[in-house]
């Protein structure tokens, strides 16, 4: 299935030989759930081939609110093999812990003194949890660590190091991508072009699905339905996703009907289109349904849970996968931070005008010239970066 693009993805710059860069994470807290599947996980699966794809676990960002190492490190595993079982294969898409790629600690600083505080003032999270406090009559910023602040920071950084073109998300992270290219914006602003903006790539077809209480879905609410679960505790979880109060016989819409919310995007098209006119004309349950979502979810995910528990067996060798999706992470990741480096002045000038990825076009580059030339963050209009 293919993802439909809110904008074009940005034209290939060599175009016979150049795949698009995309990049994703998802965080690494708790199970994942059909919402990652549907609004990220799918979608991103479908850019590889042509895209060159890059898939992290956002271990970084789940340490904003995980107090485990041990469950840290657990979660870390089930998402790789989450990953690995729904479709990454390591020889052709790059699959790779965030913490395992030092840049992204190193850009995190460099970019934090170029983004605006204001920006990140704005973003939903953070409003949410300075909302919520001030309704409560705490102070707005009470147990918000710095973390959950610099989130979307930290998220930019996951973006940019990696030169990212094309950033496959769900809807609920939009505006954090949005963030990322005011952060990007922001440094060449000042530093010469040396940051790539990327396009958000958004599956118009999931809207924000539902929790199974109709609340938000949200891994805090456990209202989820985690993908790799044994049929039976599927069946009790299904059984707990509110409906009205119909009778069988009724006309039911199923437009606001938090079954078919789930059912339509996993059955086949005529399989949909037909529940679609039992719905309006009368005639069909809920219980008969939700056994429908059963057997789709057990058909859609048994063989993967097969997969992943097998996967999950084996730690030490999920260790090696992301050990060298790291590598190959690193070698997007190391280039962008020479060229911040040399951009702002940080660390000794290297002896080469080069950096692995060509020129980089106008920007103040690396040696001994283009560190005499570097700008004055206090006063960044006084040398011209791209002199
Ligand atoms: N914030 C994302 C989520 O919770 C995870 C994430 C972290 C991410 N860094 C990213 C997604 C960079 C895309 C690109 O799902």
């Amino acid at each position: 299935m293919q993802a439909t693009p809110t904008q074009a993805p940005a034209p290939a710059r060599t175009p016979e030989t150049h795949r698009p860069v995309a990049v994703t994470g998802i965080q690494s807290s708790g199970r994942p759930h059909l919402g990652n599947y549907l609004g990220m996980i799918r979608p991103a699966l479908a850019l590889a081939g042509r895209h060159e794809v890059f898939y992290f676990i956002a271990d970084a960002h789940a340490l904003t609110t995980q107090r485990d190492g041990k469950a840290m490190r657990r979660h870390t595993h089930e998402l790789a093999a989450t990953w690995l079982a729904l479709g990454v294969d390591p020889r052709r898409m790059t699959l790779y812990r965030q913490s395992d790629v030092p840049e992204v600690f190193e850009l995190t600083w460099v970019l934090a003194c170029h983004a605006g505080k204001g920006l990140l003032n704005r973003a939903h999270a953070y409003k949410a949890a300075a909302g919520a406090n001030q309704a409560a009559g705490r102070p707005a910023d009470h147990g918000v660590n710095t973390g959950v602040f610099a989130y979307p920071l930290l998220m930019a950084v996951d973006i940019l190091a990696l030169g990212a073109e094309v950033v496959p998300v769900g809807r609920d992270q939009k505006q954090h991508v949005e963030i990322a290219c005011e952060i990007a914006a922001a440094f060449n602003a000042v530093r010469g072009p040396v940051l790539v903006s990327p396009e958000v790539l958004i599956d118009q077809r999931v809207a924000t699905i539902p929790g199974l209480d109709g609340r938000k879905m949200s891994k805090s609410y456990g209202n989820t339905l985690p993908i790799f679960v044994e049929v039976d505790e599927l069946r009790a979880l299904v059984a707990r996703i509110v409906t009205d109060s119909r009778p069988p016989e009724a006309p039911k819409d199923p437009d606001t009907c938090r079954l078919f919310a789930r059912y339509r995007h996993l059955a086949q098209p005529g399989a949909v289109a037909s529940m679609r006119s039992r719905y309006l004309e009368g005639g069909v349950s809920y219980r008969e349904v939700k056994e429908e979502l059963v057997g789709l979810l057990e058909a859609g995910f048994g063989p993967a849970r097969v997969a992943y528990r097998a996967l999950l067996a084996d730690p030490a060798e999920l260790d090696r996968v992301l050990a060298a999706g790291a590598e190959r992470a690193r070698t997007r990741a190391a280039p962008v931070m020479e060229r911040v480096r040399d951009a702002v002045g940080l660390r000794a000038a290297r002896a080469s005008g080069t950096n692995g990825l060509g020129r980089a076009g106008g920007t103040a580059l690396a040696g001994a010239e283009g560190l005499a030339r570097a700008p004055d963050p206090a006063h960044p209009g006084e040398t011209d970066p791209s002199a």
